[in-house]
């Protein structure tokens, strides 16, 4: 019998559904590797660290002690408890334990507050350069992204003024990640105040504040939205285990709002996954409460790093390279090198181009920040050693010197 179905028996959601660019360069960089090139993959969000020693072990206590079952959706009190007394003792925020939800990772907090209280039709205002998966998120949750661009002359930082201008009565939120991923801008308490005070003409508009990067943060000031006056009842927080405890394989990422919020996130998280692993959730909770001494370390590696990196990429002559408070990710403007050609004829038209470009002839990955929202910068992860980010700086270089 003939399909009803013309073309491919997926569905349109997928047909229509971009792939992750960070995951597609991370897996051209693992073919090429495979092909038994020796390429420098500077695509991935991930730390080059270990997880720290005593969170191995308090999950394989957890193992021992029969912690193999379900947990509760939200997330296991213990671990709710252990969230809540972090935001009391960082912030100085009260949460009650409902108002947090243990997820796994906090791409599946994204998702599930994107499908918790997005309809179709409605907005969600993304100041760029933004995390890839925030759009991909939105879109799947059958509401429009709204980009509001800026550039590397104000630290790709957008003034409350271009984000008012792009708010509507169809505009649920607000959705950034500072640290940001993937500029390194830091937002200050002077800034996030800023935005506070526009958005109180503005009730209708919720923050999500995704800071999952908090603690990989060179200024030594986190803030967050929720604690400016007034906006706690506003703001959901997202963090998560996996860049400041170096656990990006336990999957484990949480949510801290309105309890209303935390509800309708909890009954899709139901439906979806039935909670995290519960031996990983003993383990975070021991992570939250510990000695941050292994954080820290991670963090003055990190700064190191940033410190050679710019560096390097500063003697590139047409790259301007910015200056990243915290991640681990630098993003320089590259738009200088458009319009050149390789003396293979291969011409370089946009980001894309040259992101690709320096996988072919370097065999340095990175991401183009067109995925990020801004045509003009390349995304270079510096999580990996001194040695691997002088090689690729060398072989950048190189290869966009031969770039006429
Ligand atoms: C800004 C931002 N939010 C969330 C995540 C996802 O974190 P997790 O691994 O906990 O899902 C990432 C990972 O790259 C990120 O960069």
């Amino acid at each position: 019998m003939q399909s009803q179905h013309p073309g491919p028996p997926v569905s349109k959601l997928v047909r229509e559904m971009e792939e992750s660019a960070t995951l597609k360069m991370a897996s051209m960089a693992r073919e090429l590797r495979e092909k038994g090139m020796d390429i420098i993959d500077l695509s991935l969000g991930e730390p080059d660290f270990d997880t720290p020693h005593h969170i191995k072990e308090a999950a394989k206590t957890a193992l021992d002690d029969g912690y193999t079952k379900y947990t509760p959706v939200n997330g296991l009190p213990e671990l709710r408890k252990a969230i809540v007394n972090k935001l009391k003792r960082e912030y100085n925020l009260d949460y009650t334990m409902n108002e947090i939800v243990v997820s796994n990772g906090a791409k599946q907090s994204v998702y599930n507050l994107c499908r918790a209280l997005l309809d179709d039709g409605d907005e969600v205002i993304l100041p760029a350069p933004y995390w890839v998966s925030y759009y991909g998120i939105v879109k799947l949750a059958g509401a429009t992204p709204i980009e509001v661009p800026s550039s590397i002359d104000n630290d790709f930082k957008c003034s409350p003024e271009a984000i008012e201008a792009c708010i509507t009565p169809r505009t649920k939120f607000i959705l950034y990640s500072s640290p940001c991923n993937p500029s390194g801008s830091v937002l200050s308490l002077e800034e996030l105040e800023a935005l506070a005070a526009m958005l109180k003409k503005h009730p209708h508009v919720y923050v999500i504040s995704d800071e999952i990067y908090q603690h990989i943060n060179f200024t030594n000031d986190h803030h967050t939205m929720a604690a400016v006056e007034g906006m706690k009842d506003r703001t959901v927080i997202i963090n998560g285990m996996a860049k400041g405890y170096a656990m990006t394989g336990w999957r484990l990422g949480f949510t801290a709002g309105p309890e209303w919020i935390a509800k309708a996130c909890t009954k899709i998280q139901g439906q979806v996954t039935s909670g995290a692993s519960s031996f990983g959730q003993k383990a975070a909770a021991v992570a939250l409460d510990a000695d941050h001494g292994p954080t820290h370390d991670m963090v003055k590696a990190f700064k190191s790093r940033r410190d050679l990196i710019i560096r390097l990429l500063e003697e590139i002559p047409l790259l301007r390279v910015n200056r990243p408070q915290g991640a681990f990710y630098i993003f320089p403007d590259v738009s200088g090198y458009f319009g050149k050609t390789s003396g293979s004829g291969y011409e370089v038209k946009d980001a894309d181009d040259l992101s690709l470009y320096l996988l072919s002839e370097a065999h340095v990955s990175t991401v183009s920040g067109v995925a990020f929202g801004d045509p003009n910068c390349i995304r270079i992860s510096y999580a990996t050693s001194d040695a691997k980010l002088t090689e690729a700086a060398q072989r950048i270089a190189a290869a966009l010197a031969s770039l006429k």
